[in-house]
């Protein structure tokens, strides 16, 4: 055995190289879904992961920031199976007291300016929507832009596309939407937002904003959001804001936006991830007055609304906003934000972004970046590799301060840094 703690086990022989099973599916998948580290999941418990021979990775990933609630939570997997147990997996858009109860929770540790909740099935869904409620609002009050931001993500839909990355991100569909128009994305604390920049104010129907760049988690410099809320709000443009990484409490508060001020009250927010911890569902909060422009839009599919995605969602949301879970995390989040200030001695990290229980390591080249990722896996400890000169490093909201401390250490160590 190499590595054997309470935590993390990596047996002799495991080799990032080896995994017939990868190699298998690999050859039935399209080479861009294929995850670049080849580790079979076979069992995710909390904040341990688990492999197919044994081995165990504390995982600074939660998935891809979804499992908040830890992976297969007791009360998530309760919930599911007395949902199966109903007799009641699927209803269309029928109504169900299990959709009535989720959303009813939704709402309620909602800020109460949303009282219109949307379902969907994922992310790019939920953006998509958000997307079409700015269109439809422009076209009431005759307002034509769109504003996003270079190097933004929304998903992988057609819309996603038009309003993510870059001008040539939709390139692909031969259709372009000459309304959005894209800003530079203000990665220096110095940068102002500048209206000048823009069309006229009373043309511009909705902001698109991501809480953080998502690949680095980039945050926007405080004086510019409040300034580029404050001038939405004055021209009559929407501002939506895409929390699929940073809802759910991952940042602290219910929703990351909210780390920017108490003033910043967004008119549509697209969620997903966090929000069952576990299967698929989305959604868009907002208000009746954005949701009912066009009475007749189709803002829902088969599986909105699913009854176990919404049992699933639904204990979620319970577990996450229990007054237990919030003290708990009060204290690691400390932990984490400390822990990964400190990862900044290291000669090769350039930045480190953090907010609650989500950080980014900021390297100057891609190659140091990977080199970490692979260290650290091959000592227990799963971070997110995003192929880019980062690593983003997000465990579920759930994981014990011991844990943290000694995943911390392997990644110290991976970095360079002596303590
Ligand atoms: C900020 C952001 N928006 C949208 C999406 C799309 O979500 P999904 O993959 O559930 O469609 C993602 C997914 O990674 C994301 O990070």
């Amino acid at each position: 055995m190499k590595i054997k703690t309470k935590y993390r086990e990596i047996k002799d022989g495991f080799s990032l190289k080896n995994n017939s099973l990868f190699n298998t599916i690999s050859k039935m998948e399209p080479k861009s879904v294929i995850n670049t580290i080849p580790i079979t999941w076979n069992k995710a418990v909390d904040f341990s992961v688990w492999d197919d021979k044994g081995n165990k990775w504390i995982d600074m990933t939660s998935g891809i920031f979804v499992t908040n609630a830890g992976h297969s939570n007791p009360k998530i997997k309760k919930a599911i199976k007395d949902q199966l147990d109903s007799d009641m997996l699927f209803a269309y858009n029928y109504p169900t007291k299990i959709k009535h109860k989720f959303i009813s929770k939704l709402l309620s540790i909602s800020p109460s300016y949303y009282n219109s909740a949307i379902l969907l099935n994922s992310g790019s869904e939920a953006m998509d929507i958000v997307y079409k409620l700015i269109k439809l609002y422009g076209q009431k009050y005759n307002k034509k832009y769109i504003i996003t931001f270079k190097g933004n993500y929304h998903g992988r839909g057609l819309s996603n596309d038009l309003v993510s990355g870059s001008i040539d991100k939709a390139k692909w569909s031969g259709v372009g939407d000459n309304s959005v128009i894209f800003l530079d994305f203000p990665y220096n604390e110095e940068d102002v937002f500048d209206p000048t920049k823009l069309p006229p104010a009373e043309e511009i129907a909705g902001f698109i904003v991501e809480t953080f760049q998502g690949w680095g988690e980039w945050f926007y410099p405080q004086k510019y959001i409040k300034d580029l809320y404050q001038f939405a709000k004055k021209s009559g443009a929407l501002v939506s804001f895409d929390e699929m990484q940073a809802g759910f409490y991952r940042l602290g508060p219910i929703y990351g936006y909210m780390t920017y001020g108490k003033e910043i009250r967004p008119d549509i927010i697209g969620l997903g991830k966090g929000i069952s911890s576990s299967l698929p569902i989305s959604a868009v909060l907002s208000r009746k007055d954005i949701v009912n422009i066009d009475e007749k839009a189709d803002l829902h599919g088969t599986h909105s609304g699913n009854a176990l995605a919404c049992a699933a969602g639904l204990a979620n949301l319970e577990f996450l906003s229990s007054s237990q879970q919030i003290k708990l995390r009060e204290k690691t989040m400390k932990v984490f934000e400390k822990e990964m200030s400190s990862l900044l001695s290291s000669s090769l990290v350039k930045k480190i972004n953090v907010r609650g229980m989500m950080g980014a390591i900021i390297f100057d080249k891609t190659e140091d970046a990977l080199r970490v990722v692979k260290e650290c896996i091959y000592n227990g400890v799963l971070p997110v590799c995003t192929n880019k000169n980062s690593i983003k490093i997000a465990p579920p909201l759930t994981i014990s301060t011991e844990a943290l401390l000694e995943a911390f250490k392997v990644i110290k160590d991976a970095l360079g840094i002596r303590e």
